[in-house]
């Protein structure tokens, strides 16, 4: 009786070791990548592309180095946090973005920023 109890506790336990084994191989960095759509092109493609590749409305264009030089200038801490709260009347609050973290609003602008210096 004792020795089934071990040997089911055995099972459950190399289950588990298999488990977070293959969380961590192929498979599963395929999964992490689903659960974390956002890296900051991706959300830059999917909501700051729209107005800050062209231009629209006088938005920095991502990649002209004149118009984002001042704005570089101020700060990463600055950038983010005129993203969250938007400027009047051309940037919306969070860029649209309603469900991005601050994070990912963050690796958006490190994105646009790289590509415009
Ligand atoms: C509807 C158009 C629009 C969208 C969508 C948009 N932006 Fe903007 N953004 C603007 C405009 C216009 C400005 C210039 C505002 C100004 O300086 O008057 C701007 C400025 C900025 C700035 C410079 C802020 C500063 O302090 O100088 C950053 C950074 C920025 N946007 C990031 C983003 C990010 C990140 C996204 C996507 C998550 C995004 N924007 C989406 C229109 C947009």
């Amino acid at each position: 009786m004792v020795g089934r109890y071990v040997s089911l506790v055995g099972v459950v336990i190399s289950l588990a070791l298999a488990g977070c084994g293959s969380s961590e191989s192929g498979g599963g960095a395929g999964q992490a990548a689903e659960s974390a759509p956002h890296s900051g092109e991706q959300t830059y493609n999917r909501y700051c592309f729209s107005c800050h590749a062209a231009g629209v409305a006088g938005a920095p264009k991502v990649g002209d180095a004149e118009s984002w030089a001042p704005r570089i200038a101020k700060g990463p801490a600055a950038l983010l946090q005129s993203t969250i709260a938007g400027i009047a009347p051309g940037m919306p609050a969070r860029g649209l973005c309603t469900s991005c973290s601050d994070d990912q609003l963050a690796e958006a602008i490190d994105f646009m920023v790289l590509r415009s210096q």
